[in-house]
């Protein structure tokens, strides 16, 4: 059928953000969806495949039970936001204020986009240490701030002082902080944090610290917060949630703690973005935030089980690992790898070999390039996540056995 005509002059212009034009959908949500349709074991995604707590899901179930069924204030539950404070001051020493300087968002996903947003001008820059997480990119993109990137290099992914010195300038407007980090499992020293604090306050910058792995440590490590180093605590965004610590990626409870200023803009970018994460969630929420200090030795001594079941299976299979020091997530070399790489139409060969493991082995795991802004960079890599119980381990070691040097 023809387009009934109209005397209307076609108007030209691009119908498409030209913003949401230049990144590409989530690899990391794509390589979950490839693993679905050829029923591969999905070390891809970092969410648990094993059980929430229980008291967790019953304060939620009860909350329902409850009638906590209508928005939460837009900025966060006050029983949440009382617990995040107390939570904060018990295991970093800061002491916040509820009513100025906490906002709850629909994950951390969004408690970063809205502070992204909250703070940024046009022709501000942001820099971000690559490997990155990647939804880093995309922030950037979508709150118009321009990336400089500084490597983190193996083997324990330290950057390069005067590297990392040249990316700051007078445009700098924050840095981008994730620790325990994803994808690397580097913990930031706190020699490490002072360097940057120094840049941040020679620059008047932000830190934007992703530490939604601050619970998942080994070997000793500790986690510190940029808030806490001095002279930063004026100048530093956490971002948090409940995704990782609690295992219930799927709630979208996250929260960003900033001073009363920015708080002050961060929350009405969330309140027009979202109004307000589930409300009975973040009831559930200020109770998950009160569990003992045993919960969280007992998450981090599981999670020291599972890395080494999952570095034993893929160094018996022939990777080069990165041992992680924090967080669920064993980055790889696949150098030694040879596999018939034409039948995998692919830029570069950290894709072709993660779509031949998920088509012909039957495990899925995440191409290297995806965390990096030249994915050439990352094409020698790919990374494995180890939040899964031992029958998804027990699966993805009978699979990996196929796989030949
Ligand atoms: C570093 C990092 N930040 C944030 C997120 C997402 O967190 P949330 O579920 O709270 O949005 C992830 C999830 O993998 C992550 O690895």
């Amino acid at each position: 059928m023809s387009a009934p005509e109209t005397n209307m002059p076609h108007v030209a212009r691009r119908m498409l953000s030209a913003k949401a034009e230049q990144f590409t959908e989530s690899v990391i949500r794509e390589m979950t969806r490839l693993a679905l349709r050829h029923k591969a074991v999905n070390l891809s995604q970092g969410f648990p495949d094993f059980p929430a707590p229980n008291e967790v899901k019953e304060a939620a179930r009860q909350a329902i039970a409850d009638d906590i069924n209508q928005y939460a204030i837009t900025w966060g539950a006050k029983a949440l936001r009382d617990a995040i404070v107390e939570k904060f001051r018990a295991t970093q020493g800061i002491t916040i204020d509820p009513e100025r300087e906490i906002t709850v968002c629909c994950g951390s996903t969004e408690a970063m986009m809205s502070s992204m947003m909250a703070i940024i001008n046009p022709g501000d820059e942001i820099v971000v240490f690559e490997p990155f997480y990647e939804n880093y990119g995309p922030d950037a993109i979508l709150s118009g701030a321009t990336p400089r990137f500084v490597k983190l290099r193996p083997l324990d992914w330290t950057y390069e002082e005067r590297e990392l010195a040249a990316a700051f300038g007078p445009h700098t407007k924050a840095i981008i902080l994730n620790t325990p980090n994803n994808p690397t499992g580097k913990v930031f020293a706190r020699g490490e944090l002072e360097f940057i604090r120094d840049l941040c306050l020679r620059w008047n910058s932000y830190c934007i610290t992703d530490e939604i792995y601050e619970h998942i440590l080994y070997d000793g490590a500790e986690h510190l917060t940029m808030a806490r180093i001095d002279g930063m605590r004026d100048h530093t965004i956490v971002i948090n949630g409940m995704s990782k610590t609690y295992s219930v990626t799927g709630w979208r409870v996250g929260w960003a703690i900033a001073p009363a200023q920015v708080t002050q803009e961060i929350r009405k970018v969330h309140d027009f973005l979202t109004v307000g994460a589930a409300a009975p969630l973040q009831q559930a929420g200020a109770l998950a935030l009160k569990l003992p200090q045993t919960y969280y030795d007992n998450l981090a001594a599981s999670y020291a089980q599972k890395r080494a079941r999952l570095l034993h299976i893929l160094e018996s299979s022939g990777f080069t690992v990165y041992k992680p020091r924090g967080a669920y997530y064993i980055m790889t070399d696949i150098s030694r790898f040879h596999f018939d790489e034409s039948k995998y139409p692919a830029e570069t060969r950290d894709v072709r070999f993660a779509k031949y493991l998920v088509e012909h082995i039957g495990v899925a795991c995440v191409p290297g390039s995806s965390f990096y802004n030249d994915p050439q960079d990352g094409a020698s890599q790919v990374r494995f996540t180890f939040c899964k119980k031992e029958e998804t381990f027990a699966a993805a070691e009978a699979r990996l056995a196929k796989l030949h040097l």
